[in-house]
């Protein structure tokens, strides 16, 4: 794969018939659990090898620990956590590397395999397509007001099941069923990485902002302000790009919003949307939502539409 568009993951064609998909991911912790922050760091490091079509085949620890500070003990229940996710993604975990650090860090090295001709970029939406989400979002706004001390960390159990959830389900579907385009939601937020897709196809995406379904909780904290840094940011990006219409400034914000380990986001051609949200249930995905369309590029590469 070339470098002109921000894809999810590296490709190298081996053969013909045989592509490798390569990915890393790491970060801080986003729970105070070792072993589930373990898995949320797995399930979210699998997570752009589905996105782009892949089967996960094996994995590397990524490291940072303070083991001058913190009982050793911590590291293994992460590690163990990230064993489980991934054993549950049928991948090997080969070895790894950690340093001393001041901060807690984790991920996988992942490396999947995909047919060449298989290979589903962000870049590929077509005209007409529908736009689908595997993962309600709102993780960034619960975690940071989980830190905040504004809920309590059992306030988190449906975000740490959403963000634990690996993307095996949804990237089968999408490749059963046959799709233009798709990307997973990270840092960038649903906005964020709508944009990347809208421009990698020179089309435009219309949102439809109230379809979106959300974690509970989310709308309410987000309009007692709690906001996360990572918001405003990704606003401020898209800019001039993004026509806001009516839409209140609470779930603007939470589109735009960093997800940890979010959902996949598919750009699918409308007559074989019904067909994938089937697959999807039946791979009982956290959700399986119509979220949004394709149009031809208009003013903006973004409308959300309340
Ligand atoms: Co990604
Ligand atoms: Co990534």
């Amino acid at each position: 794969m070339g470098t002109e568009n921000n894809d999810d993951a590296g490709v190298y064609k081996i053969s013909d018939t045989l592509a490798l998909v390569q990915t890393v991911d790491f970060f801080p912790p986003v729970v105070d659990d070792p072993f589930i922050y373990g898995e949320i760091a797995a399930a979210n490091s699998l997570s752009d090898v589905y996105s782009m079509g892949g089967k996960p085949i094996s994995c590397l620890n990524i490291v940072g620990f303070p083991d001058d500070k913190l009982p050793i003990e911590i590291l293994g229940e992460i590690l163990k956590g990230g064993l489980q996710k991934a054993n549950e993604a049928h991948t090997s975990v080969l070895g790894g590397h950690s340093v001393r650090d001041k901060e807690i860090k984790f991920g996988l090295s992942v490396t999947g395999t995909v047919h060449p001709d298989e290979i589903i970029t962000n870049a590929n939406a077509k005209v007409g397509d529908v736009l689908i989400l595997t993962k309600p979002i709102g993780v960034g706004i619960l975690t940071s007001a989980l830190k905040l001390k504004k809920i309590k960390e059992d306030g988190l159990q449906q975000a740490i099941k959403v963000m634990s959830e690996l993307n095996e389900g949804a990237g089968d579907a999408m490749t059963s069923v046959g799709v233009n385009s798709a990307t997973d939601i990270t840092g960038f937020g649903l906005l964020g990485h709508a944009f990347e897709m809208a421009t990698g196809a020179n089309v435009t995406l219309n949102i439809f902002a109230n379809k979106v379904p959300l974690l509970d909780d989310t709308m309410a904290l987000a309009k007692k302000g709690c906001y996360t840094r990572a918001a405003s940011a990704n606003l401020a990006y898209l800019d001039k790009k993004l026509n806001t219409g009516n839409c209140d400034d609470s779930i603007i914000k939470i589109l735009a919003d960093a997800q940890t380990s979010g959902g996949l986001f598919i750009s699918v051609s409308a007559d074989k949307a019904d067909q994938l949200i089937q697959r999807l249930n039946d791979n009982r995905t956290s959700c399986a939502e119509i979220i949004g369309e394709v149009t031809e590029k208009t003013e903006f590469m973004l409308n959300l539409i309340s």
